[in-house]
């Protein structure tokens, strides 16, 4: 049973929302059925797949897992909040474009949530970082070299991108 509604003021996308709503309702469905926005996809509903990666101040959660009352006075993102507001793409989605990192694309949102989080975190973005922070996005289509090899596209175009590269083995 949920808990009654309260008020809860909540940043998404930079549209701050004050809302009456159970703070036990899962932030998942807060921006699903709420909202509207329907990026971020409900796969096992349990913290294993990572279709419903969000950004919480700036940091991926699975927004199956987190209540709206935990998310209360915090900035979220979806996957729609990411490029430049005129239908641009943001860098993460071009890359993933370019490099036909996509199938289906179920997984696709909670992947490029991740991925946009780790390319800001100016980690040097070797294959394996890459791999281990993308550790909890399952795709269920394929392998995941495209992916990958998108985000380490991103690092390589940053301004600050090392010229050099990493060696480490590839895997499929
Ligand atoms: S739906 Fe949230 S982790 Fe799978
Ligand atoms: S592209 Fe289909 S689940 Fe990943």
């Amino acid at each position: 049973m949920s808990a009654p509604a309260i008020k809860i003021r909540i940043t998404v996308n930079g549209t701050v929302h004050v809302t009456d709503a159970s703070p036990t309702m899962r932030l998942l469905d807060f921006l699903r059925n709420e909202l509207g926005l329907t990026g971020a996809k409900e796969g096992c509903g349990g913290g294993e797949c990572g279709a419903c990666t969000v950004l919480v101040d700036g940091a991926p959660i699975c927004s199956c897992l987190m209540v709206l009352g935990s998310a209360a006075e915090r900035q979220v993102t979806t996957v729609e909040g990411l490029g430049d507001g005129a239908g641009g793409l943001d860098p993460v989605q071009q890359a993933f474009v370019e490099e036909g990192a996509v199938q289906c694309g179920y997984c696709t949102p909670g992947l490029v949530m991740s991925a946009r989080a780790l390319v800001d975190s100016d980690k040097e973005l070797t294959d394996e970082v890459v791999r281990t922070a993308l550790a909890g996005n399952i795709c269920r289509c394929t392998g995941y070299k495209k992916v990958v090899d998108a985000v380490r596209k991103v690092g390589a175009a940053a301004p600050d991108a090392q010229a050099t590269s990493d060696h480490s083995k590839e895997q499929p």
